[in-house]
């Protein structure tokens, strides 16, 4: 499969099977995570993985959606502030570049293997914080369910809506 057969593939899942991630698996995305590019090579995140009762529960009050219950796996992507760039002409920080690049390599790495994932943006971050007791620099950046689909198809029967390159794409000035 190439990048363009991949990110094809590639969509929002909400709908899981029970069935556990095989660890070969689990280790395939983490070492493709491992590899994004970061700002300045500094690598300012980590990987909160959440698969026991408790640690879903409390995971779920932050982001309360039935779907959202049936994953068996999530990896929730944190970046720490203290450990990023900060552009000295603006002192612009690149922590959620860094995390989006970081966490769209889980998402296909996990398509390639033919796991279902979904990026979660949308969740209660300070009750996150508490319940997993981040420390203060730290930041959960987003929310990926690991699992597989509940459908075979569904990788098939999601619609890709994307814009057109005429919409999106500039030549030489804006
Ligand atoms: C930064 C970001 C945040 C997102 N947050 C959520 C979310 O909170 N809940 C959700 O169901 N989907 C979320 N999504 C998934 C998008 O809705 C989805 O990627 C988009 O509609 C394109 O569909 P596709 O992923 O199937 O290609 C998020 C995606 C991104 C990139």
């Amino acid at each position: 499969m190439n990048v363009l057969e991949l990110a094809q593939k590639r969509c929002s899942i909400r709908k899981y099977l029970s069935t556990p991630v095989e660890k070969d698996k689990i280790d395939y995305i983490l070492e493709v995570a491992r590899m994004a590019p970061s700002a300045v090579n500094y690598q300012p995140w980590y990987f909160l993985m959440i698969d026991e009762d408790v640690a879903r529960q409390k995971l779920h009050e932050c982001y309360p959606r039935e779907w959202f219950r049936q994953a068996p796996l999530y990896i929730v992507v944190c970046g720490d502030h203290s450990e990023s760039w900060k552009r000295p002409t603006d002192n612009k920080d690149h922590l959620d570049i860094d995390a989006g690049i970081v966490t769209e390599h889980i998402c296909l790495a996990a398509a390639e293997k033919d796991l279902g994932t979904c990026i979660v943006c949308h969740f209660d971050a300070a009750l996150l914080h508490k319940n997993f007791n981040l420390p203060e620099t730290v930041e959960a950046m987003a929310i990926i369910p690991v699992g597989y689909p509940a459908e075979p198809d569904l990788f098939d029967k999601t619609p890709k809506k994307r814009k057109s390159i005429e919409e999106i794409i500039r030549y030489n000035a804006f």
